[in-house]
């Protein structure tokens, strides 16, 4: 558990900040968390110790898992949302972030702009946590990786293919694939492909982890012999007013029972949630895959109990 020890006071905002070694530890970590705590008594590992998080977007899972995953931890959490400090208009950046390190032991924050939570980290002197941005979507990934390998039991010749909008899902997936020598194809439509810069670096890490990262516009190109679908909103939170358009754009990326057919006949479905039935992916898919979407959902508590467990 060195590797673990290491990474006190650590940030997480970032998937590619942390070594292929590293993950698979917080991954084997978040595993142990779960079968210590799931349906049993809290744990003391955080005890005494205090998450602030802070939110500028909605969230379900991400306030839900965090706050009771601290509670398991023995820890506590306090959640502050945009209309309370107005981030960056009532007060700076900079200053929130040394106020809050006076009375925290770590930031979980979701907001906008990637450079926000980046900001957060260089004036904080406590640990931050990216709970999403519009670049990035680590904490999720985590936890869509552990529900893989409780699922497949390895990652190694796994292949994932990712239908539709090349958002802070799938910039981190790539990287977070290309790390863990995960096989993923990509496929969106011409201009909403995945973060060129998120892309190059994932190919970059890939040639080390020897993981095959391919991009499409056709899905079938992309779903053909993978193990994983997955998929996410068309239109992601602060795109509102594009969602029409999106609807347009993306019609031919659902995830439906016709391009299943490509698919690995023992393939999975996931999907990060909120899902947008009979748009993204239809009704049936959903509730055919309807498990393993709600291990997903289910495992960003333990995948983040890992984390705050390490970081903290
Ligand atoms: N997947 C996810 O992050 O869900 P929330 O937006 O509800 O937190
Ligand atoms: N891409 C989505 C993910 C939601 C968890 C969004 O940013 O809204």
């Amino acid at each position: 558990m060195d590797i673990i020890k290491n990474l006190k006071g650590k940030n997480f905002i970032n998937i590619e900040d942390f070594s292929k070694e590293e993950l698979e530890a917080l991954l084997k970590l978040a595993a142990k968390l779960k079968k210590q705590t799931k349906g049993k008594k809290n744990l003391k590992l955080l005890e005494g110790k205090n998450l602030v998080m802070y939110f500028s977007k909605p969230s379900l899972r991400t306030r839900l898992s965090f706050e009771i995953g601290m509670t398991k931890l023995g820890g506590n959490a306090v959640v502050i949302k945009q209309d309370e400090i107005i981030l960056g208009k009532r007060e700076s950046i900079e200053d929130t972030a040394r106020v809050v390190s006076k009375y925290a032991d770590a930031i979980m924050v979701r907001t906008f702009g990637h450079e926000d939570v980046e900001k957060f980290a260089k004036y904080a002197s406590i640990p931050i946590i990216n709970a999403l941005t519009d670049l990035s979507h680590p904490c999720q990934i985590m936890a869509d990786f552990l529900t893989i390998y409780e699922h497949f039991n390895k990652f190694k010749g796994i292949k994932i293919a990712y239908i539709g909008d090349g958002n802070n899902i799938t910039n981190s997936l790539l990287t977070g694939c290309a790390t863990l020598g995960i096989n993923i194809a990509t496929a969106t439509p011409k201009g909403y492909e995945p973060n060129a810069d998120e892309l190059k670096k994932a190919e970059e890490i890939a040639k080390k982890s020897g993981s095959k990262i391919e991009t499409f516009e056709n899905p079938i190109d992309a779903v053909k012999n993978a193990d994983v679908i997955y998929t996410d909103v068309w239109t992601s939170m602060g795109q509102e007013a594009e969602y029409e358009m999106r609807k347009e754009i993306f019609k031919n990326y659902q995830i439906n029972k016709d391009l299943m057919k490509y698919a690995n006949k023992n393939a999975i479905v996931l999907h990060c949630l909120p899902a947008h039935k009979g748009l993204e992916i239809t009704e049936e898919v959903f509730e055919e895959h309807q498990t393993s979407i709600f291990n997903e959902a289910e495992n960003r508590m333990y995948a983040q109990m890992a984390i705050l467990a390490a970081i903290m």
